[in-house]
């Protein structure tokens, strides 16, 4: 036993490198970012695609990518917005240096995309039509944002 975890203790201490990889790189964590938008934009597409009827409507389905979404919108983003990764300083990013410097601004909208999943998530299975009235809570918490905080392709 005691052998075994020394084995597995060896085996996460030679890992560490490798997990202690350097995370206040700026393109890193415009990585980061871009990933964590694309997927909230992953259980938003399903949604819209059962709301414009090219999906048939799976109450499960909504479901769950509502629930996803109520959690990757509650998580503590903000060390995704991080001085020096965004737009002007880093050709790839599209983010307006407002959203970095308005701290309490971005926390507002993400806790109103937050508010409008948990919302979501209580309507979501029912049927459709109600499905979609919750989907437009989040569309207005991400366009929202977007609109302020975005730069226009
Ligand atoms: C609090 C502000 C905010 C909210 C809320 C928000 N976004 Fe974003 N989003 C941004 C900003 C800023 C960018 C530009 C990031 C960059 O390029 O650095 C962005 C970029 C994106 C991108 C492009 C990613 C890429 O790879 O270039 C997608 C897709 C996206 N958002 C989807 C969503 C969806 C879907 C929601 C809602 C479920 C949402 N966003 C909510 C601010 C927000």
């Amino acid at each position: 036993m005691r052998k075994a975890i020394f084995a597995l203790t060896t085996t996460l201490l030679a890992a560490m490198p490798a997990l202690a990889q350097d995370m206040t790189n700026p393109d890193e964590i415009l990585t980061a970012r871009h990933g964590y938008m694309l997927l909230l934009a992953m259980q938003l597409a399903p949604l819209g695609a059962m709301a414009k009827g090219t999906a048939p409507y799976d109450a499960a389905a909504a479901t769950e990518a509502a629930k996803n979404l109520a959690a990757l919108s509650g998580i503590d983003s903000s060390m995704l917005w991080v001085p020096g990764t965004e737009a002007g300083v880093l050709t790839d990013s599209s983010a307006l240096p407002a959203i970095i410097a308005n701290t309490a601004d971005r926390a507002d909208r993400f806790a109103q995309l937050k508010g409008a999943a948990d919302a979501l998530v209580t309507v979501a299975g029912n049927d459709v039509e109600a499905m979609k009235a919750g989907l437009g809570g989040v569309g207005a918490a991400c366009g929202g944002c977007h609109k302020e905080y975005r730069k226009p392709d």
